[in-house]
This record gives C-alpha cells, sequence and structure tokens, in this order.
C-alpha cells in the first residue's frame, strides 16, 4: 500500500522554480559577457549597447538570485515545514546512514530510514552548492559595483573592497565568479540524474515532490 507523505512547502517549491529560471538567464547571459557571441546590426553610431543591455538583464536576475537565496535561508531556518530539512542534519553525523547510503547507491543495500528528508550525501553537496551560492553572489556584486558607482554600488564599495583585494584584484574576481558558475554547470546534471535516480529506482517520486509538494512511501516504512 503506497502512502503520500508532505516534503515540500508551496512557498519552498515555488523559489526552487524561481533560482532554475534565474541560474538558466544568469548562465545565458554570463555567457555572452565572457564571449560576446552575438554582433550588434552595424551602425554609424555606437549607440547599440548591446553588451550593457544583457549585463543589465544579467545583474537584475543576480539580485532576483540573491533574494531568492536569502528566503531559502529563512525557510530552513526558521520555517515549520523546513523542519525536515534541519533534521537531515542529524543524519548526516550518523555513520550508520553514511554507510547504509553509500551501499545503497552501489545498489547492494536498502535505502536508509533516516529522520530528515535529505541523506547525508545530499546534505553535503547542498552546503557545498549553498557555499558556491554565496561566493557567485559576493563576486558578482564586486563586480555590479565597479559597473554602477552610485547607488547601492555606492554603498557597497567600501564594504566590499576588501573582499576584492583579498582575492587578488578585481580580474580575479571575475575568474572566481567565471569558475563558480562551472561548479554549478557539474552540479545541475549530477542533481537531475540523482533525482530521476531516487524517484524511479527508489520508488519515491522524487521529481515530483518538487512539483505537487508530496513523495510516495509503502505504507509499511516509517518514512
Ligand atoms: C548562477 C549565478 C550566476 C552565474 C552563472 C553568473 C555568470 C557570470 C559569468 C559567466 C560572467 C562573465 C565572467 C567572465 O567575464 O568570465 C558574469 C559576469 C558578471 N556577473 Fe554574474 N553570474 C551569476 C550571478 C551573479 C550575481 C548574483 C550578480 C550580482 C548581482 C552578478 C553580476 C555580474 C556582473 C556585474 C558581471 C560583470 C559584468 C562585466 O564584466 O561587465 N552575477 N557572470
Amino acid at each position: 500500500m503506497i502512502e503520500k507523505k508532505f516534503e515540500f512547502s508551496g512557498v519552498l517549491r515555488f523559489n526552487h522554480w524561481v533560482r532554475v529560471a534565474t541560474m538558466l538567464v544568469l548562465v545565458v547571459t554570463g555567457f555572452y559577457i565572457a564571449y560576446p557571441f552575438l554582433t550588434p546590426f552595424v551602425n554609424d553610431e555606437p549607440t547599440n549597447f548591446m553588451n550593457a543591455l544583457w549585463r543589465a538583464w544579467h545583474i537584475i536576475f543576480g539580485f532576483v538570485l540573491i533574494g531568492s537565496t536569502l528566503v531559502k535561508i529563512y525557510l530552513f531556518i526558521f520555517d515549520r515545514h523546513s523542519k525536515k530539512e534541519r533534521i537531515s542534519f542529524f543524519d548526516f553525523l550518523s555513520l550508520r546512514i553514511w554507510i547504509q547510503q553509500i551501499k545503497y547507491y552501489m545498489l547492494i543495500g536498502v535505502h536508509p530510514e533516516g529522520r530528515g528528508i535529505y541523506n547525508p550525501l545530499q546534505f553535503i553537496a547542498y552546503f557545498i552548492i549553498f557555499i558556491n551560492l554565496f561566493i557567485i553572489s559576493l563576486t558578482g556584486l564586486i563586480l555590479y559595483m565597479h559597473v554602477y558607482h552610485e547607488g547601492l554600488g555606492g554603498m557597497l564599495y567600501e564594504f566590499l573592497k576588501p573582499f576584492e583585494v583579498l582575492m587578488g584584484g578585481l580580474s580575479s574576481v571575475r575568474e572566481w565568479h567565471h569558475i563558480t558558475m562551472w561548479i554549478f554547470l557539474l552540479f545541475i546534471p549530477i542533481h537531475i540524474y540523482m533525482a530521476v535516480f531516487n524517484s524511479i529506482y527508489g520508488k519515491s517520486g522524487a521529481i515530483e515532490a518538487i512539483f505537487s509538494g508530496y513523495t510516495w512511501h509503502n505504507k509499511k516504512e516509517k518514512k
């Protein structure tokens, strides 16, 4: 007998898809900033400003990404529905669950009965992705303050300049911003593969959960 389990709240799911959309736009516009792959129509006057346009959209979506990351952090710490995410930290500390999880992925064991919703490998992967989000946002803001010197850019300057110096100057900041994009590009296919694997092999409907909020479980199982 299969039973449904509520896993992800509406806000959390909405926030997830906002991040998917923003990252997609940021990767495409980011690639354009790095290697401008389109040329504007030839014009007598330098009025096309195509690069500035792509950069402006990149920055707008960059701020949406920063906003949605802050929402996610808030949900993780304070949201009632996200309690199961927080509890996953205790599964992360359990050697028994680590071993069972690795055996499961090697197809020689059953899925461990954890207390939270993320297994230890998942937990550490998401934690690294959060550090990556932090670095891409920090380097993005440093690049931003050199584009817009007034308003928010000007306000951030004093505070973020030491980080720029620590990273070895603006060109290194740009390099780090670019490298962290590639960490996302590596993570995304692995993330999708694991979700499909758990959904089909694990019969948990893991993919369904990020759309409807529910996963499926065998009734005799505790989880
Ligand atoms: C998933 C998130 C992001 C990705 C994949 C991404 C990607 C990129 C890439 C590939 C570049 C070009 C770097 C190079 O020249 O090699 C770039 C530049 C830039 N990004 Fe991002 N970025 C992201 C987030 C952000 C955020 C959060 C901000 C800040 C609001 C931001 C602001 C900028 C700025 C200002 C530039 C430099 C524009 C210039 O050099 O004229 N980015 N980004």
